[in-house]
Order: structure tokens, then sequence, then C-alpha cells
């Protein structure tokens, strides 16, 4: 039983790092990092396009409305909103050698309750499949979760299908078919892997404990958060890390292919580094963080630095539902033989590991 270990991104290596709770004090955040709307929303777009009518004027003002609910560059925001969204949830081999007899793959369940509570279905994507497979789903799905964990970010089955995931998702937005990919801890290491093709982390001492956001930028994610939330959470330690590797500003300002692609969000600190906390993509919607937004309300392990309060509950729900108004902008359709083919979540039975694991339950495939 590695708990400290088994949330976070301990597969890659390093043993011996004991979590360092109480290292950073929460930090007042002043009133500058308040997040301002996007630079690059393009609310003219509609307005000019049906403006003369009275009717033309009405409609302009519900687009201009629903384009700041749910904004982004790519946005058309003509396109109907599909209430259906079904997440891809990526699963991951079992890391953990005392786990392997349930199954030799998981998807921990917290990930499956977080996108359920904010309107989405999930369907597992198994990473054994026929490269063609993907494609395939794919089409059929909404959005591309890539939870956290702990394998290989180069070699492993997870990181091969990210792979696949995120090369579909570019080319798709970029023809105007939206399609939103969130990393979470793993997932946040594997998008910096797959956006730079190279592995630019570090070790910090951020296993298992919680600290507030020090905000950087006004940002798409943190566009419509309640004020008192929003200072919250960059006050009070509300976001737990499990990770052993982190990307360092330093690093990410030093690799141009980073730099271009995400805005930073949010930064940490272990005391010495100072490293990303949370990203998103200028010009796609693809969304990272670091730390465990789905811990605060599923995950209970006694022993984890992981706040209970309920703003930080809100805090995971608020990201879920981002997330998940970002996948109703995609106009991909879940048929019914998709949904015969690719069996909803629904069809399998989590297992109860919390006396074993730090996930209160699993998926095992
Ligand atoms: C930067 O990335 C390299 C790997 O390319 C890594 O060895 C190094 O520790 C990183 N440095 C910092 C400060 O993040
Ligand atoms: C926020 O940033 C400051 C300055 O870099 C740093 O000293 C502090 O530790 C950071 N706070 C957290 C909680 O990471
Ligand atoms: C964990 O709980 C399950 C279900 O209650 C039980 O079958 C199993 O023996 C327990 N394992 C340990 C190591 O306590």
């Amino acid at each position: 039983m590695q708990c400290g270990r088994s949330g976070g991104d301990s597969g890659r290596r390093s043993r011996g790092y004991r979590s360092l709770a109480a290292l950073c004090r929460p930090t007042h955040c002043p009133l500058p990092c308040r997040p301002r709307f996007i630079r690059r929303q393009r609310l003219l777009r509609c307005t000019t396009a049906i403006m003369g009518t009275a009717a033309g004027l009405l409609l302009a003002g519900v687009l201009l409305l629903s384009t700041r609910t749910w904004g982004s560059s790519l946005h058309n925001p003509r396109n109907p909103i599909n209430n259906m969204p079904v997440i891809g949830l990526l699963e991951q081999e079992t890391h953990f050698d005392e786990l392997v007899h349930l199954g030799h793959s998981y998807i921990a369940a917290s990930y499956v309750k977080t996108l359920e509570s904010a309107g989405a279905r999930v369907i597992p994507i198994r990473i054994n499949l026929p490269e063609e497979e993907y494609k395939k789903i794919f089409n059929v799905i909404n959005g591309f979760l890539l939870p956290g964990g702990g394998v290989d970010l180069q070699h492993s089955g997870y990181a091969k299908v990210a792979k696949i995931f995120y090369d579909l998702a570019l080319e798709a937005n970029k023809k105007g078919d939206y399609f939103p990919i969130w990393g979470t801890c793993l997932g946040f290491e594997q998008l910096t892997v797959l956006t730079s093709g190279e592995l630019l982390l570090t070790l910090t001492k951020t296993d298992d404990i919680s600290l507030p956001l020090n905000f950087t930028e006004s940002s798409k994610l943190f566009r419509n958060i309640p004020d008192s939330l929003y200072k919250t959470l960059s006050s009070k330690p509300l976001t737990a890390n499990f990770h052993f590797w982190s990307l360092s500003m330093q690093n990410f300002t030093a690799n141009e292919k980073l730099r271009k692609f995400y805005n930073v969000l949010s930064t940490n600190s272990d005391g010495v580094v100072e490293f990303i906390s949370t990203f998103e993509a200028y010009d796609y919607p693809i969304y990272g963080v670091q730390w465990h937004p789905e811990k605060n309300p599923f995950e209970w392990k006694k022993t984890s630095d992981i706040s209970h309060t309920a703003e930080a509950v809100q805090v995971a729900f608020y990201m879920a539902e981002f997330f998940v108004n970002e996948a109703r902008k995609s106009q991909h359709q879940f048929t019914d033989e998709a949904q015969t083919k690719y069996p909803l979540i629904y069809n399998y039975c989590p297992t109860y590991t919390g006396n074993i694991s730090c996930f209160e339950q699993m998926y095992f495939f």
C-alpha cells in the first residue's frame, strides 16, 4: 500500500519523497489577477453577421451571451449545443503490484463520478485496441480525458493512445470540428510531452500536499468562476497535489513549442522550484491541471492531505462543469450503434479499493 504515491505520477520512478504538508503557506492574490475576458474571443463576429433586423439583434444578444458563457477562440457560436456529451476516459496499465491481480489496467472511479456529476456520460478507452478503432471512437465522443496515475509518458499504452487522440483533436479542431481534451496530473504531464515532443519534467517535493493557486493570466478556464471561489482558490490550500514530477517555469519558458501553445494560468512552488499547476492552450480547447480536482469530493484516504471543504468541492465541480460544457460544443454523435460497440462505463462494476489503495473505487479491465 503506497498511498502518497498511488494518486500521483509515481510510475515514472522515484521513491523516498515524503509528503511535505505545510511547506507552502497560502499567499494572498492581489486584485490584478482577477480573470478578464480572453483576448481571442470573437464576440464581434456574430454581432456583425446578423445585425439589421430586430430579430437579428435579439439573436445576436443570445449568441453573445453563449459566447461569453462558453467562449473560446475556435467555437462557432452558431453551432448548436449538444446536451448529450460522452467523454472518453483513458485507462492505464495497473502500476501497483498489489492490485495487478484485480486487472491489468484500470480507471479510478473518481474521474467517472466527477464527469457524470457535470452531466456527461463516460466510456472507458481501452489501451490495447487496433489503431483504426481509436479514430472510430474519436468520431462518436465529445471529449477526451487523460486521468492521473503512474505510467510511462513515452512507452506505455496510455501514452500511445493519448498521442492518437491528441493528434486527432488538433486536426479536427483546425477544421472547425470542436473537440476538447483535459489532462489531470499524469495527464497534464502527458500533454507537455505531446506538445513539446520531449520529457522536460523535473523532480519536486509535491507528493500529497494541498496548495492554493498562484494565478498568473486571465483565461477561458477561470473566466466564469465566482469571485469568492476565485479568491478562496488563490488563498486557501484546496488543490490536491500528488506528483513527483513537475514542469518548471524555467523549462516551460525555455521551450518554444510549449510557450507558444499554452497559456500558463497558475503556478506553484515547492519552496525551490516554481512549476506550472494549470494551463490551457491558446488556440485549442486543451486544458491541463497538475493537481486533482476529482479527489476533493470523491477520495477519502485518511492520511492524505485532501481538502473536503465546501469550497474545495465547489472547485472540483466548477472544473468538471467547464470541461463538460466544452464537450457540449462537440457535434459528434454517440449513436445507438456506437453504444453497442463502445459500452458506457455503466456496463462495468467498480471495485472497492479504499482499504488497499488511494482510490475508494476503481474499475479494472
Ligand atoms: C529541464 O528539463 C530537463 C530535461 O530535458 C531536466 O533534466 C531538468 O531537470 C529540467 N530542469 C528544470 C529546472 O526543470
Ligand atoms: C506563489 O508564488 C510565490 C512566488 O514565486 C512563492 O513564494 C509561493 O511559494 C507560491 N505559493 C504556492 C502556494 O505555491
Ligand atoms: C479490503 O476490503 C475487501 C472488501 O471489503 C476485502 O475483501 C479485502 O479482504 C480487504 N483487504 C484488505 C487487505 O484488508
